[in-house]
């Protein structure tokens, strides 16, 4: 069950080596976007054509994951949205509630539905992967210092402005510094006013406009990327119910991959 396959490239990429090795009995593709769990099956199908395959849109955020047929079932978590959670700056990667509720969510299963809900011998395993804490700040921050880095995080406020309905924001009035924040364990993507705005914005869930005011040097960070050191983490599935049963590092020591099992 791999946690937002994502699209046909990163199927091909990452999912289809992953399957060859663990080979499991049945593949269960969950993403967020229908469209990518529709295509990682076709892939699979077509590579792996012995493997069955199902798929289901949910947020694995807001909804508990679907339940395995087989007893036993395995999570394959790159990381990339546990990496990206809400964080306080004030608190650090143990404290993190953000974090610790989303791999609780990961553990539970789903109630009422068929399968293996309530019995007691369904045995679910982790596999997750995180980008590492590293000694040398600079070499995190400069991940997010190119050209190419620094446009996307931008287009974060121009995506604001048109979900917003925010017709006079200016997203060019901002300078993107992406900032390391040693308490939180993340370097925080930072937006500094270069000048002052007022403008509307609509909320489409409550339907109501509200006036936002930016001051000229006010700044907002809008995007995190969390930075565990191996400990942290492993320290953070324990405390959410996950038992920690091995964990490895890559040879450059960039990240640490997880092996835990829900009891
Ligand atoms: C950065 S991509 C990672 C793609 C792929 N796993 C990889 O490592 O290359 C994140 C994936 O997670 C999905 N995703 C993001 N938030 C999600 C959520 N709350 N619930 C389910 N899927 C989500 C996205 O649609 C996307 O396919």
């Amino acid at each position: 069950m791999p946690l937002g396959p994502g699209p046909e490239w990163s199927v091909q990429k990452n999912t289809i080596p992953s399957l060859k090795t663990l080979e499991p009995s049945e593949y269960f593709a969950v993403d967020i976007e229908l469209e990518f769990t529709r295509e990682a099956c076709r892939i699979v199908s077509q590579e792996l054509p012995h493997i069955p395959v199902q798929s289901v849109a949910v947020d694995f955020h807001a909804q508990h994951l679907p339940n395995p047929k087989s007893a036993t079932s395995l999570i394959w978590y790159p990381g990339s949205t546990l990496g990206n959670l809400p964080s306080k700056s004030d608190k650090t990667f143990s404290d993190n509630q953000f974090i610790t509720n989303h791999l609780e969510r990961l553990r539970s299963f789903q109630a009422g539905s068929s399968s293996n809900s309530g019995k007691s011998d369904a045995q679910r395993y982790l596999v997750l992967l995180m980008d590492s804490y590293k000694h040398d700040k600079a070499s995190m921050v400069n991940l997010y210092a190119s050209p190419e880095a620094e446009g996307c995080f931008l287009s974060i406020l121009h995506k604001l402005k048109r979900d917003l309905k925010a017709s006079s924001f200016n997203p060019d009035a901002f300078t993107y510094c992406p900032c390391w924040n040693e308490k939180s364990s993340v370097v925080e993507h930072q937006f500094t006013a270069l000048e002052n705005q007022e403008f509307s914005i609509f909320d489409c869930f409550t339907e109501r406009e509200a006036t936002i005011q930016v001051s000229k040097g006010d700044r907002y960070s809008l995007a995190n990327s969390i930075k565990p050191s191996c400990e942290d983490m492993r320290d953070a599935l324990s405390r959410s119910g996950w038992e920690p049963l091995k964990s490895s590092w890559d040879t450059e020591r960039q990240f640490h991959i997880h092996l835990a099992r829900s009891h």
